[in-house]
């Protein structure tokens, strides 16, 4: 044992007892985001360290103490991503993608950042993200939060709470931040450590103290309503309004202010009381500024991303939950002269039927241990090759759930009779 060796912390196997679960996921999220006329773009998983120090903030938490920082081989700096927006701006940018053209994306895989593991909180996670370009309105706003909400639907899952806030422009934020490090300064001495450290560095990040005996402090400082531009205060207004009409519930947090620098405007969270402290699911809000910080012109952005781990944790005990990836039907083979004739017979199938989902039994044994072996998998059929139906030309057929007793069917007539029993 203690030679073996172990996975990284924070960073784990999806094993294949919940294979099922992942490719319904990402099956149910490629189709809508399809639908809604959003193209995929992949990604690399490294970047440039500047892309992210740039972009998401250096006093932020994840580029001061999270990144997964390393100097490869030519001496060049590298961080695995650890989120997907900062990487795509970088590839629009380059690859001249923005010029003139509005742009709906979307992508998905791994991100990495050197958290504390706890429940929901992992060192490797999946993100699956939207991104739109150039456009400004609350309408592009309202339909990413509306494409969510279809989501979940979609998944059956039903208790998510949409939590909504307006950081106002860059100037707004900016005189609303040294309203805060002034009204925390007067208050030093009642903050907790992590706070204190943070009027330093990021201030607004204050108002997400999780400490209980933070709350009063909280509760009192100002708010950002009275600091935010008019053309803010009339975005949030108009997507407040059409959430409405296209009958979408929504809570405003004036306290929320996401962890990463580069947002502005419109800013939400899809939130779970199911997942314990790790409840934000899903996450995002415009980031106008951020192609211009990337060398390119000024174009509005806004986008979401969301924590697959965190959707599956909630899509697992969703009264919902499709049923197992169990195979239709599971084929027994008896002596090895049937071996060759059942291989044909199983490819036939597979030609024959495209959904069929069939094991072939292989590696020899007995007869009753194949039984055995069909009857763990799942199956809800075994179909039987032996010297007899070799010999006749058919196909033994021996319902694995219930008390029916096998049948014999000919060879020729197999598929339609599986078509036909399995529902396929
Ligand atoms: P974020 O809030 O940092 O935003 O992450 C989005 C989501 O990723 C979170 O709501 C959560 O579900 C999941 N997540 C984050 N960290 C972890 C972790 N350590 N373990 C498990 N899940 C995690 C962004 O990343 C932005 N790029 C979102 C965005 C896109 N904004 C505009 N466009």
């Amino acid at each position: 044992m203690s030679n073996t060796i172990q996975g990284i912390r924070g960073m784990h196997d999806a094993l294949p007892e919940n294979a099922s679960g992942w490719q319904r996921l990402e099956q149910v999220l490629q189709g809508i985001l399809n639908r809604y006329g959003y193209r995929q773009i992949r990604l690399p998983i490294v970047e440039r360290t500047e892309v992210f120090e740039r972009s998401l903030g250096a006093s932020t938490d994840i580029v001061s103490k999270e990144m997964y920082t390393f100097t490869d081989r030519n001496g060049d700096s590298l961080t695995l991503r650890p989120e997907g927006t900062a990487g795509c701006v970088r590839a629009l940018i380059e690859h001249g993608l923005l010029q003139g053209a509005t742009q709906r994306l979307w992508y998905a895989g791994p991100m990495f950042r050197h958290e504390k593991p706890q429940k929901g909180r992992l060192r490797q996670f999946h993100q699956f993200g939207a991104e739109a370009f150039g456009l400004t309105g609350p309408d592009i706003d309202a339909e990413l939060i509306a494409m969510c909400a279809r989501l979940w639907t979609e998944l059956g899952i039903a208790d998510l709470r949409l939590e909504l806030n307006t950081l106002g422009t860059a100037a707004a934020r900016k005189h609303y931040r040294d309203a805060l490090v002034a009204y925390f300064s007067d208050h030093r001495k009642s903050l907790d450590p992590e706070s204190r450290e943070r009027l330093e560095r990021n201030p607004m990040r204050i108002l997400d103290s999780k400490d209980p005996g933070m709350k009063k402090l909280i509760d009192a400082a100002p708010s950002m309503d009275g600091f935010l531009d008019a053309g803010s205060a009339a975005h949030f207004a108009e997507l407040s309004r059409l959430l409405e009409a296209i009958g979408i519930d929504y809570q405003i947090n004036p306290r929320l202010v996401r962890g990463l620098d580069y947002y502005n405007g419109t800013v939400f969270e899809w939130v779970s009381d199911r997942l314990g402290a790790q409840g934000a699911v899903c996450a995002g809000g415009r980031y106008d500024g951020l192609v211009e910080c990337f060398g390119g012109d000024a174009i509005p952005a806004v986008g979401f991303a969301m924590g697959v781990e965190r959707v599956l944790e909630l899509y697992a005990s969703s009264a919902s939950r499709p049923g197992t990836d169990s195979p239709h039907a599971y084929l027994v083979v008896a002596g090895a002269s049937a071996q060759a004739h059942a291989l044909h017979l199983a490819e036939k199938l597979r030609d024959q039927l495209p959904s069929l989902n069939l094991l072939t039994h292989c590696g020899g044994g007995s007869f009753k241990s194949q039984f055995k072996k069909a009857d763990k998998s799942g199956a809800a059929i075994a179909l039987v090759v032996g010297e007899e139906e070799l010999r006749n030309g058919t196909v033994g057929l021996k319902p694995l759930r219930g008390d029916a007793e096998q049948s014999s069917v000919p060879a020729s007539q197999l598929a339609a009779e599986l078509k036909r029993r399995l529902g396929l």
